[in-house]
């Protein structure tokens, strides 16, 4: 449970509040300094983020143990960076914000450890938070839009739709039952020789292709619980691929603009089943919102679907820019200054966690299987 008491400067609430925020459960290094205004609307200070994709390049996927070293190499300058930056010192600050999970242990740890032993010598507030809930609440930042929503989770290692009612207040709809459609995104590119990361690959690769040559499934279409599965379209690609060998330019081209337009078949149907779950859940009369978030939203392909299926089901779209979509710590900071105004801060004896779903009540998707480690 949070503990209820805060520290210094937070007790007089009719103030700014200044959070240091700091993100390591993947392959990005991230430090932020984010205010929130009494009135709950915020702005960033500084925002550093470091890659580590030439680190994992060359293995075509992220290694833990290099990841974690990474981020023990670097996160201390990034930490500088991002308060110089903010030109602040950490006397100013409220409170400092960890990603505690979910996410690659070892690098949780580092970022986890870091961000208590700054609490600890400059006695501010230490605040445990969840990289999804971090994803879900970047609106609010970047366009005060206030809960409830309609959130779709699309990054590495999560594809959720959920029901956002408040800050700690989530219901999840729908899941994958196998691969996160980021990680499908990856495994395409892998297998087509496009390289790491693969999202980017195959939207440049699909440019110059046309879709409708291959026969790709459209995963789920029609089921009733708006649930995911990408496996099955990876394979068929797979598939397709082989048919063709040996593969040539335009093929490659072709097969990643009918990826594409499968996952957006997929996808809008998911979202759209969810939308009339949710209508009949939230409160008649409010205007709705659809919120996407994630690495995957900065696809373009399907943010213009997504747009089609928002307008027909009379919902208001929002895509925070790629920069707060992809892993990031203002989006960390953020949602430490939002937990921080409720008085939910964390204990320093917090364990970073692997595993830490933001509706521990919802039941498993059926047939779920294995579940990424990214977020
Ligand atoms: O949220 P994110 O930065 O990291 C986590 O997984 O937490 O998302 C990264 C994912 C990767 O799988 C990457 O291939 C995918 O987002 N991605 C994209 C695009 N840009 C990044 N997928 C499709 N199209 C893109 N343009
Ligand atoms: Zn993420």
């Amino acid at each position: 449970m949070p503990e209820t008491s805060i520290k210094g400067r937070a007790r007089e609430s009719q103030r700014e509040t200044i959070v240091l925020g700091v993100e390591t459960s993947c392959d990005e290094t991230a430090a932020a300094v984010v205010a929130r205004r009494p009135d709950g609307s915020g702005r960033i200070l500084s925002n550093v983020v470091r890659a580590q994709w030439e680190q994992h390049r060359r293995f075509g996927g992220i290694v833990p143990e290099i990841a974690a070293r990474a981020h023990v190499e670097c996160l201390d300058e990034i930490i500088a960076e991002a308060m110089l930056g903010a030109a602040i010192g950490f006397a100013n600050l409220d409170a400092v914000a960890a990603t505690g999970g979910p996410g690659l242990i070892g690098g949780l740890l580092v970022g986890v450890t870091t961000a208590k032993a700054i609490a600890l010598a400059h006695d501010l507030d230490f605040i445990a938070v969840n990289h999804l809930e971090a994803h879900a609440l970047t609106v609010g930042l970047t366009e005060g839009l206030t809960p409830p929503y309609l959130l779709l989770l699309i990054s590495g290692g999560h594809t959720q739709l959920l029901i956002v009612r408040g800050a700690g207040n989530y219901e999840r709809l729908g899941t994958t039952i196998d691969d996160a459609l980021g990680e499908a995104f990856d495994k395409t590119a892998k297998l087509l020789g496009l390289g790491f990361p693969g999202g980017p690959a195959v939207e440049q690769a699909a440019l110059s292709g046309r879709p409708g040559r291959f026969r790709l499934p459209r995963p789920m279409l029609g089921r009733g619980e708006p649930h995911f599965s990408f496996a099955g379209l990876k394979t068929a690609v797979r598939h397709a691929a082989q048919a063709v060998a040996p593969i040539r330019d335009q093929d490659i081209a072709d097969l990643c603009a009918d990826f594409e337009a499968a996952v957006a078949a997929s996808v809008s149907d998911r979202v759209r089943r969810a939308m009339a779950i949710t209508d009949t859940r939230l409160e008649t009369g409010q205007q709705r919102h659809l919120v996407v978030a994630g690495g995957v939203a900065a696809n373009r392909r399907l943010r213009e679907a997504l747009a089609h299926v928002a307008q027909g089901a009379g919902y208001q779209l929002h895509v925070p820019p790629a920069a707060l979509c992809t892993d990031n710590a203002a989006m960390v900071a953020w949602a430490g200054a939002e937990r921080l105004a409720r008085g939910w801060t964390d204990g320093l004896d917090f364990q970073a966690r692997a595993r830490w779903p933001l509706d521990p009540s919802a039941t498993p998707a059926l047939g779920a299987g294995k579940q990424g480690a990214k977020a």
